[in-house]
């Protein structure tokens, strides 16, 4: 008999078909994710679960599921999952950083010039007819990067790629982050380490790269908000609630920081009376940090060699909980023999 596997959702193809390869699959139909009643019925017969970070993967879905040897999610981010639950009922999870980092700090970067040269307000003033003058000195001036200084909140992988990214047009890095860089390494980098306080007060730009804990719940809230220059920009493609949304609401209403580019919402999608959404400073977007035909794809294969991987007793490519194994040693959830592991770590 093949194992069970619960798919949240239709993700790109070639992650469907590795797992569906040794597996019976059952994959949650429709564009809008199941809520708990429906994971609930699904996963009560289910070896494994393949999940997206729209899905609460609580207590209660794990107590139904006593069969479950992993949890597979296909993001980099795990707030939506309780891990130290899953560790204590020796269920594996996998996850998938690494691999989007380039695509991530792409985003970032591109927020972070369109938001400074103000090119979504551009291109909505062209489409308007509101162009009457064919060159004008003062039409739609933005920011200049060169010669500006950008604050990195978190220097981890995505945040290294935007340090790269802001080296090549020729801006100043300064950063943050819970444990300092060796100074080899700032000095490799080229970035300069500063507490969060004073991070805020010099940067021009300030970008977001930390993961959503009790600890960055908020961490950028009004006060921080006030330290910030009027002329600067907040850039945020990490999660919604690292920022105190509505505080930032006010900061740009007051015109305390010049503008914000938003890829993370602490509601998301935004509600219909959100103010941001009437804010000429802002460009907004639907969390679309990873979103690439490349990344996406990969991201799918991972997630599912990560859920593969426990079924065949190995560990996952991309492990989140390593200490689950004191609990169940991985002999112990191998149910999947003959599995010959298709993805190779490229990460
Ligand atoms: C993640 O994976 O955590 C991103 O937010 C979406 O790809």
């Amino acid at each position: 008999m093949k194992p069970k596997a619960y798919i949240t959702r239709r993700i790109p193809e070639q992650g469907i078909k590795l797992i569906a390869e040794f597996c019976d699959v059952t994959i949650h139909p429709g564009e809008t994710p199941p809520d708990e009643k429906e994971i609930i019925s699904n996963i009560k017969d289910k070896d494994a679960i393949l999940c997206l970070l729209s899905d609460r993967i609580n207590k209660n879905i794990m107590d139904a599921a006593q069969e479950l040897k992993v949890i597979s999610t296909m993001s980099a981010g795990f707030e939506h999952i309780d891990v130290n639950e899953a560790t204590n009922k020796g269920i594996y999870i996998g996850y998938t950083p690494g691999i989007l980092t380039d695509a991530t700090a792409d985003l970032a970067f591109t927020l972070l010039l369109s938001v400074s040269r103000r090119i979504v307000e551009a291109d909505r003033f062209v489409r308007a007819l509101n162009w009457k003058i064919a060159w004008s000195p003062e039409l739609l001036l933005g920011q200049s990067l060169c010669g500006r200084t950008i604050g990195i909140i978190g220097l981890g992988r995505i945040g290294k790629g935007v340090a790269k990214r802001s080296q090549g047009f020729g801006v100043k890095i300064i950063y943050t982050n819970k444990t300092r860089l060796s100074s080899e390494e700032e000095k490799g980098l080229d970035v300069e380490y500063r507490l969060l306080d004073d991070l805020l007060v010099e940067s021009d730009f300030v970008s977001l790269h930390i993961p959503l804990t009790k600890e960055t719940y908020h961490i950028i809230d009004e006060k921080r908000l006030r330290l910030m220059k009027p002329d600067a920009i907040l850039i945020n493609t990490s999660r919604g609630s690292v920022v105190d949304e509505a505080a930032l609401i006010k900061a740009l209403m007051e015109k305390r920081i010049a503008g914000a580019g938003i890829d993370v919402f602490e509601k998301e999608p935004v509600d219909a009376d959100n103010p941001l959404l009437k804010m000429d400073n802002v460009i907004l977007l639907p969390h679309i940090g990873s979103a690439n035909k490349q990344t996406r794809g990969k991201m799918s294969e991972i997630a599912a060699d990560n859920l593969l991987a426990v079924l065949r007793g190995q560990p996952p490519l991309c492990w989140l909980n390593p200490e689950v194994e004191k609990i169940k040693p991985l002999t112990e959830v191998k149910i999947l023999h003959n599995f010959k592991r298709k993805v190779k770590n490229e990460l």
